[in-house]
């Protein structure tokens, strides 16, 4: 009889000691009143379960601050973008305006006194000057779309798409099935730039010849599909290179609004990035 209390406690102390290693909150585990070697062992296992309950307790609540942190931080990052981008459109213009004000000017008085190679020289500085002006004009539009608060996230991605197919000479249907749902600020920067971060991918790694961009709704949630016909990757390895940031970013990006974030690789095939967020977040 007294074998088989034992044997009952022991097992008591197995199942605590096991549900303790995968991580489950363990049955309640009490002394007898006999004070012998098993209590001892049923006491010192008691103060470690608390003590691990602290220590996750901890660790959650550090995981909760490293995630406000990150949040706070794509946050700023896109505010900063937003800034920078805004001030860089209102210097680009007045800039722009004076500068043109002085050609004007300039070559009315080249023109009266005839000098063909200042004016030659001119041209070449107009032009330099044009050049420059475009290009720093995309340099704004990069760091903060403005479509994409004018058009909605629909239209900025059509127009984005686009241009990236014509400078890039790559096939990219566009798809979108959400009809007039509208898409706040947040989430539609977030599905912007993993479109973006996934065509840069799409451009680098997969030599693909036709991407397929889909925007639409599975029940009540948001869905944003990438898939090319390139070369696939192996997902082990993509997930374990250490420093690339770019995989990891857009995880990070869509958990932060409570969404999915997959990958699909066929080798030969092509990939798929599908990024799915509830409308709670999406609106
Ligand atoms: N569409 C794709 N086709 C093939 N390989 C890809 C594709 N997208 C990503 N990869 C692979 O996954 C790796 C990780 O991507 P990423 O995190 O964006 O880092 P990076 O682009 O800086 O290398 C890439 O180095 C590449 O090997
Ligand atoms: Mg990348």
């Amino acid at each position: 009889m007294a074998k088989k209390k034992q044997d009952r406690r022991i097992g008591r102390i197995l199942s605590f000691i096991t549900r303790l290693a995968v991580g489950k909150k363990p049955r309640r585990l009490f002394p007898s009143s006999r004070h012998d070697e098993i209590d001892g062992i049923i006491v010192g296992l008691r103060m470690l379960a608390e003590e691990l309950q602290v220590l996750q307790n901890r660790n959650e609540q550090s995981r909760d601050g490293l995630r406000h942190l990150t949040l706070k931080l794509f946050k700023t990052r896109e505010e900063e973008k937003k800034k920078l981008s805004a001030n860089l459109h209102d210097f680009l213009g007045t800039f722009a305006v004076a500068v043109a004000a002085q050609f004007v000017m300039l070559r009315q008085e080249i023109d009266e006194d005839k000098k063909t190679e200042a004016r030659l020289c001119l041209k070449r500085i107009n032009r330099l000057f044009t050049d420059s002006i475009s290009s720093l004009k995309k340099v704004a539009v990069d760091l903060r779309p403005p479509h994409l608060t004018i058009l909605g996230l629909p239209e900025a991605l059509r127009e984005y798409l686009s241009e990236m197919s014509r400078q890039n000479r790559l096939e990219i249907e566009f798809e979108q099935k959400i009809g007039r749902l509208h898409v706040s600020e947040d989430p539609a920067i977030t599905l912007y730039r993993i479109t973006q971060e996934t065509l840069n991918n799409i451009l680098q790694h997969a030599c693909a010849k036709k991407v397929r961009v889909f925007l639409g709704k599975e029940g009540k949630r948001l869905v944003l599909t990438i898939s090319d016909d390139g070369k696939g990757m192996c997902l082990e390895t993509a997930n374990r290179q250490s420093g690339k940031l770019g995989i990891i970013g857009m995880r990070e990006r869509v958990s932060l609004l409570g969404g999915e974030f997959s990958i699909q690789s066929v080798s030969k095939k092509g990939t798929r990035v599908k990024v799915v967020l509830p409308f709670s977040a999406a609106m």
